[in-house]
């Protein structure tokens, strides 16, 4: 068994989850939510980068269940919190369901840029 009982993952740092909706506010609402139930030895809440699901963000994922949330909007954090990872009954409506394993793209990532976009002058 691992330090934690639950250990859930924010799409915060991928360029699509973040502009889907606001992933990065879903992530400090959770972590709010844990800090003020005093359960932060049992709840880990990180950040995460892209989990190849872009376009169907925000996404969520919480192990060790393997249940992935997605379109997630900050006042569903207040719902996965107190019945999921509280209540232990996963949050039906957000459940994704993706259509194969693996990757399911369907917005790209932006490539990163620094400067001028063009690389003209
Ligand atoms: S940016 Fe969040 S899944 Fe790709």
């Amino acid at each position: 068994m691992g330090p934690f009982e639950k250990h859930v993952f924010v799409c915060t740092t991928g360029s699509t989850c973040p502009v889907e909706g606001n992933s990065v506010d879903v992530h400090a609402r959770l972590k709010e939510l844990v800090k003020k139930a005093g359960l932060k030895t049992n709840i880990r809440i990180n950040n995460s980068g892209c989990m190849d699901q872009c376009g169907n963000g925000p996404m969520i994922v919480v192990y060790p269940e393997n249940v992935w949330y997605c379109h997630v909007r900050v006042e569903d954090a207040d719902v996965i919190f107190e019945e999921h990872l509280v209540g232990g009954r996963p949050v039906e409506r957000l459940i994704y369901r993706p259509l194969k394993p693996g990757a399911n793209k369907i917005a790209k990532e932006e490539p990163q840029t620094s400067g001028s976009s063009t690389g003209q002058s």
